[in-house]
């Protein structure tokens, strides 16, 4: 349904209700800037305070990435926080959450737990089911391939099945379908996540999805992790081995994602303090197909379905090539 931050705003309607008691929701300090926008603004729509209910979390300093025992004592040391709202696998670092864990730790402590997929869901295998997760939210047009800004995707747990009169963003999509045609004004909700459907969405953009999805299905996600796990620990192995001497030593850049991967998916996250858009630029030049996000970062992922080793070698090659001459 929808695209993913407009399906943030409709799970935050229905499950961030702020009370006297409990009204703060924490997300990370770096979450990405339309998750910020679109907490700041649900806070604001209940009549809260932002600057006293948006509670951020940030890497220790000197880390690029959260330690889970820290997320958990943010979440323990707050008696006010209702929402729980962090991302599997983090934009900027490529560090996957341990979520099971966290939404624990968020249940223990009396919150709603949600989480952001956007970078997670077709790279990282996900149990939402059993990890106890109350609603996730998650866009198709990254490893999901479906087009950009194409209909994205929400899970609500089942134990908010028969929740019928949780408020909700209601829409006539969201109703029953079996008298969703009746035309009645009065809205009945479908059980679980459909009941949360606004619009009637795009045949085209859900056809695309589905070419994409029916290949996913048919390479199924524990091959497609395997695969990922060779081909992402390739891609660290010849950054080390050919790289680190020259240019990390150097403090040319750093690899922030990770290395333990059972904390990453595909993606490997390389900080160059100087001249990064340079070299992105050399790398596109040469055909890699990479994305830079500043201040900083060139974001490298090698997606099991359709990258193979000899592009991480090529990657790497390249990548050589251009630092070698950027700071000769
Ligand atoms: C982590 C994360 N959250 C939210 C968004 C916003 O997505 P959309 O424009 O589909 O709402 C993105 C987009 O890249 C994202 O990476």
């Amino acid at each position: 349904m929808g695209t993913l931050t407009a399906n943030l705003h409709a799970m935050m309607a229905a499950f961030y209700r702020p009370t006297a008691e409990r009204f703060k929701i924490i997300i990370e300090a770096k979450a990405f800037p339309s998750d910020h926008y679109a907490v700041t603004s649900q806070i604001q729509l209940h009549g809260y305070d932002p600057s006293v209910c948006l509670v951020t979390i940030a890497p220790r300093q000197g880390e690029a990435t959260l330690r889970t025992e820290d997320i958990i004592e943010a979440i323990q040391k707050d008696d006010a926080i209702a929402l729980v709202l962090l991302s599997g696998v983090q934009y900027y670092t490529g560090q996957f959450f341990e979520m099971e864990k966290i939404t624990k730790a968020g249940h223990d402590q009396g919150c709603v737990v949600g989480w952001d997929l956007a970078h997670a869901v077709g790279n990282v295998p996900l149990k939402l089911h059993d990890w106890q997760v109350d609603f996730a939210c998650w866009c198709t047009y990254k490893y999901l391939n479906s087009g950009p800004g194409n209909i994205a995707g929400v899970f609500v747990h089942e134990n908010h099945f028969n929740d019928k009169k949780r408020p909700r963003l209601a829409g006539w999509w969201g109703n029953d379908k079996t008298n969703r045609f009746d035309m009645a004004p009065l809205f009945r909700p479908s059980e679980g996540a459909s009941g949360y459907q606004i619009s009637n969405p795009s045949v085209i953009n859900v056809a695309s999805l589905m070419g994409s999805l029916e290949l996913f299905e048919s390479a199924t996600m524990p091959k497609l992790r395997e695969k990922s796990l060779r081909l992402t620990a390739y891609l660290e192995y010849l950054l080390i081995t050919k790289l680190q001497k020259k240019h990390m030593e150097a403090g040319h850049f750093e690899i922030l994602t990770p290395s333990n991967p059972e904390e990453r998916g595909c993606q490997l996250s390389l900080d160059f303090p100087e001249k990064m858009l340079t070299i992105f630029d050399a790398l596109q030049s040469r055909g890699v197909v990479c994305d830079e996000r500043k201040p900083t970062v060139i974001r490298i992922a090698p997606t099991p379905l359709y990258n193979t080793y000899t592009d991480v070698y090529y990657c790497v090659s390249y990548l050589e090539e251009i630092l070698d001459q950027v700071f000769a």
